[in-house]
C-alpha cells in the first residue's frame, strides 16, 4: 500500500472489528437469499466462504489487507470463491456497515466490563465482609470527621461501580438497533427486509432514519462517557490506595506484587500500579475528547473524518479493562491494618458529633450543643488532650447535663452501632448493604 492509500486506510486500525464484519456480513448475505435478492446458492457459497475466512481469524491466520477492513474482508472473499463473492455489498454501503460492525463491537464489549466491574465489586464485597469489624476515622475534606466502619467505607465504592453498570446497560438501548439497509444514506431501491437481519443478529430495534443512522456516533461518545466515569471512581479509589497506604496514615498495605522499589531510596515501595489506573484516567477523558471533536460541526451525512473514531473508542475500551482487572487483583490481595486504623481513630476528636448529639437530646438546641463541643475541642488542643482525656469535673464544667455515661457513648464502636439509620454505618446496616449487593453481583 503507498504513503496516501495508507493514509485515507483504516486497515491499521480497525482489524479488531473483522469477526464483528463478517458475522454481520452473514446476516446480511442470509437477508439477500430470503427477500430474493440473490439466489440460495448464491448466499451459501458467500456465507460458507465469510465462515471459512471467521475461522481462519480465529486462528490467528492473516487474510488479505486493503483499504479498510470492509474492503480486506471482500478482497479475501472473492479470492476464496471468485467473483460471486462481489454479490455479498449488493444494497448496503460500508457506510452502514461500519456503523453496524461498530454497535456490534460494543454490544459484546459492555458485556465483558460488565463482567469486569462484577469482578471489582466481588474482591470488595470479600474485603468488606472480611473486616466487618474494623473501624476507621471517616473524612470530608481529608480532615477525620466520625469514625465509620472500614467496609461502610470500602461498599461506598461497589454502590459506584453497581450505576456504572446501570448506565452500561442503559446505554445499550441507543447501541442495540440495527443500521445495516440504510446503504450509503439514502436507503436501497432493493427489496430488502431490515427487520430480518435484525432478528438474525440479535438487535432490539432497526433505525428509523437511514441519514442519522449511517452518520451518527453518539452512541460511542456515550460509551466512551460512560467509561469516562468508570475512570473517575477508579482513580478515586486509586488515590485511596496510594494516600492510605502512606506511612502517614498506614491504613493498609499493597501486595508487593503491586508496587515495586526505588532505583535509589532502598527504603521505598511505591504504589505504581494504583498511579497508573490514576494516571490512565487521562487517557480515557482523552479518548471522550477526540471523538467529540471528531464528530463536532460535521455536515450530514458520513463524513471520512469518522474513521477516526476508532483509535479512541478502542483505546478507551482496552484502558477500561485492564484497570478494572488490575483493580479487582490490587482489592483482593490488600492488607488491612487494623491496628493503624484503631490509633487513627484517637486522634482528630471523631466524637465531637456524637457528643454534641447527646446534648441535643438532652434538649439542647443544637446550634448551641455545637458551640459547647467546639469550646471542649478548643479546651483539649490548649492541653494536648483528647475528648476521652477529659474528667468527668472538665465535662461538667461545660454542661450540667453532662454523666459518667458520655465516656461510653464516645467510643469509636459505640459511635458506629448509633448510627442505625438506614444506609448508615451501622454494623445491622452494613451487613443489609452487604445482603443487598451479593444479590446484584450475579455471580
Ligand atoms: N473505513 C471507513 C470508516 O472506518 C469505512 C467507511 C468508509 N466509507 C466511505 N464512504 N469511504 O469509517
Amino acid at each position: 500500500m503507498d504513503k496516501f492509500q495508507e493514509f485515507i486506510g483504516s486497515s491499521s486500525f480497525d482489524s479488531r472489528l473483522a469477526p464483528y464484519d463478517i458475522i454481520g456480513s452473514i446476516a446480511h448475505v442470509k437477508m439477500l437469499v430470503h427477500s430474493g435478492i440473490i439466489s440460495g446458492a448464491e448466499g451459501k457459497k458467500i456465507v460458507n466462504g465469510l465462515e471459512s475466512i471467521l475461522k481462519d481469524i480465529k486462528k490467528g491466520n492473516k487474510i488479505s489487507v486493503a483499504e479498510d477492513i470492509h474492503y480486506s474482508v471482500e478482497k479475501e472473499l472473492i479470492k476464496r470463491i471468485g467473483s460471486v463473492g462481489g454479490k455479498m455489498h449488493t444494497a448496503r454501503s460500508r457506510n452502514d456497515q461500519v456503523a453496524l460492525d461498530l454497535r456490534l463491537y460494543l454490544k459484546d464489549e459492555a458485556a465483558g466490563i460488565i463482567e469486569l466491574i462484577e469482578n471489582v465489586q466481588i474482591s470488595i464485597l470479600n474485603q468488606a465482609q472480611a473486616n466487618i469489624k474494623f473501624v476507621m476515622p471517616g473524612y470530608t475534606h481529608l480532615q477525620p470527621a466520625q469514625p465509620v466502619l472500614f467496609s461502610h467505607y470500602l461498599l461506598s465504592y461497589a454502590w459506584m461501580f453497581e450505576r456504572d453498570k446501570s448506565r452500561i446497560n442503559n446505554c445499550q438501548e441507543r447501541v442495540n438497533i440495527l443500521p445495516l439497509g440504510s446503504a450509503a444514506l439514502a436507503g436501497t431501491s432493493f427489496p430488502i427486509d431490515r427487520k430480518y437481519t435484525a432478528k438474525l443478529l440479535g438487535f432490539k430495534e432497526v433505525s428509523e432514519n437511514s441519514i442519522d443512522a449511517v452518520s451518527d456516533r453518539d452512541f460511542a461518545i456515550e460509551f466512551i462517557s460512560v467509561l469516562s466515569i468508570i475512570a473517575v471512581h477508579l482513580s478515586r479509589l486509586a488515590e485511596e490506595l496510594v494516600i492510605f497506604s502512606s506511612v502517614e496514615f498506614d491504613f493498609w498495605e499493597l501486595s508487593d506484587k503491586f508496587t515495586s522499589g526505588s532505583s535509589i531510596m532502598p527504603q521505598k515501595k511505591n504504589p505504581d500500579s494504583a498511579e497508573i489506573i490514576r494516571g490512565k484516567t487521562g487517557r480515557i477523558f482523552g479518548d471522550l475528547f477526540a471523538i467529540l471533536t471528531i464528530m463536532k460541526g460535521l455536515p450530514l451525512s458520513y463524513n471520512r473524518d469518522m474513521q477516526e473514531d476508532k483509535p479512541p473508542l478502542f483505546d478507551a475500551v482496552d484502558t477500561t479493562r485492564i484497570n478494572l482487572e488490575i483493580m479487582a487483583e490490587i482489592i483482593s490481595t490488600l492488607k488491612i491494618k487494623s491496628e493503624q486504623m484503631k490509633k487513627s481513630n484517637e486522634k482528630g476528636f471523631l466524637g465531637a458529633t456524637e457528643i454534641a448529639d447527646y446534648l441535643a437530646k438532652c434538649g439542647v438546641p443544637f446550634r448551641q450543643a455545637h458551640e459547647i463541643v467546639k469550646q471542649m475541642v478548643l479546651f483539649c488542643q490548649t492541653k494536648g488532650k483528647t475528648l476521652k482525656d477529659l474528667s468527668i469535673e472538665e465535662y461538667k464544667s461545660f454542661s450540667k447535663y453532662f454523666n459518667i455515661g458520655i465516656y461510653d457513648k464516645i467510643l469509636p464502636k459505640k459511635i458506629i452501632n448509633e448510627k442505625k439509620s438506614y444506609g448508615g454505618t451501622s454494623r445491622d446496616s452494613v451487613s443489609l448493604q452487604i445482603e443487598k449487593l451479593k444479590k446484584l453481583v450475579k455471580k
